[in-house]
């Protein structure tokens, strides 16, 4: 019997993979995909709570693809799929919004973040998203979610959304926990180290994306936002963008916080951003080169997540099957 633990994560495919993606979500999912059975998909159905242009939506569904394989996420040894291919998770997500409380969704921090931003469309879908992501989680009976800091609560409500459903029928579902890495879990925008890097901010500098030219990433990190010190010194409350750019170094370095702060001792911000622009860079490349050979591969990446839709789908059927029986509905 395979005993290994399960994993499931996933990315919106709303715009072009991110730094603070790579480093906060897979750069994690990597490096337990060896000792776990993982799922990691394309949260295409999350992308839609913001309008999407279709081609592009489509276009960069593909992308994704591309790059977490290009990032080492082997296709034979991990389950990677397109959610809007598998149907049981909007069916599982219907079933968990009747469990779900009105209050804990108003209380979600990211629902009051994206309203805000999108007041013209703060739609239903917006506001129930998070009963998606428990389905998401909870059909794959998964043991640990990988995400970056900003999805901590969500992990948190489906927890608690389980244990509620469980509290009724049994035990159903499994209690995901979330994987929060120690450094990288929260990067910020490289133009205001106060709020997150984000997609969005793809034309301000904020932010640099996995596919990003070697020229535009460095000069992303030559304009990136310090203060009037000169010291490189960690201290997130009084240097923000300084320790933000400490944290991506250390990561794509591989180094501590500690290291980074004793390497650059006595040298001047601009020896310390051209460093921490050529780290990425490096880091960045291979993912780049590979993604972009992939991607001229469409027939491979139909394969991938043709085989991935059908593995998935076996599992989370399963779990579907379980839960309608357990609320009543008629088996056929
Ligand atoms: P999304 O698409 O906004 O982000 C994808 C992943 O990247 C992490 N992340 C970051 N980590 C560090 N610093 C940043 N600046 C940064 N920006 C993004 C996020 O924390 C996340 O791990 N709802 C999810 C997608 C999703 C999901 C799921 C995740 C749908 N279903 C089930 C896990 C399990 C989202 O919007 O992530």
């Amino acid at each position: 019997m395979d005993e290994k633990k399960i994993i499931l994560s996933g990315i919106k495919p709303s715009g072009a993979l991110t730094l603070g993606s790579y480093l906060g979500a897979i750069k994690n999912w990597v490096e337990l995909s060896d000792t776990y059975n993982c799922y990691y998909m394309m949260a295409d159905m999350h992308a839609i709570t913001i309008r999407q242009d279709p081609a592009a939506l489509r276009r960069t569904t593909l992308e994704q693809i591309a790059q977490y394989i290009a990032c080492g996420l082997d296709p034979d040894k991990n389950v990677i799929f397109i959610q809007s291919q598998v149907p049981a998770h909007a069916e599982l997500s219907w079933v968990l919004s009747c469990y779900t409380m009105f209050g804990e969704l108003s209380r979600m921090t990211q629902f009051k973040d994206k309203s805000a931003k999108n007041a013209d469309n703060i739609n239903a879908g917006l506001f129930t998203y998070p009963a998606l992501m428990a389905a998401d989680i909870l059909i794959y009976q998964a043991d640990l979610v990988p995400v970056g800091d900003d999805q901590k609560q969500h992990v948190e409500l489906t927890r608690d959304i389980a244990g509620r459903f469980n509290g009724i029928y049994g035990d159903v579902f499994k209690l995901p926990e979330p994987f929060i890495p120690k450094v990288g879990a929260r990067i910020m925008s490289l133009q205001d180290p106060t709020s997150k890097m984000s997609k969005s901010e793809q034309d301000t500098g904020g932010c640099v994306c996995l596919m990003d030219k070697p020229e535009d990433i460095m000069r992303a990190f030559k304009r990136a936002v310090t203060d009037s010190d000169t010291r490189v010194r960690y201290d997130v409350k009084e240097k923000p963008g300084v320790s933000n750019l400490m944290q991506i170094y250390a990561v794509a370095a591989g180094k501590s916080v500690i290291e980074t702060e004793k390497d650059f001792d006595c040298r001047g911000y601009g020896d310390f951003k051209q460093a921490v622009g050529e780290a990425v860079v490096e880091l960045l490349r291979p993912v780049r080169e590979e993604a972009a050979r992939l991607l001229s591969d469409k027939a491979y990446l139909e394969k991938v997540y043709t085989e991935g839709a059908e593995k998935a789908a076996y599992t989370a059927n399963k779990t579907l099957r379980k839960v309608y029986k357990k609320i009543g509905f008629v088996q056929k």
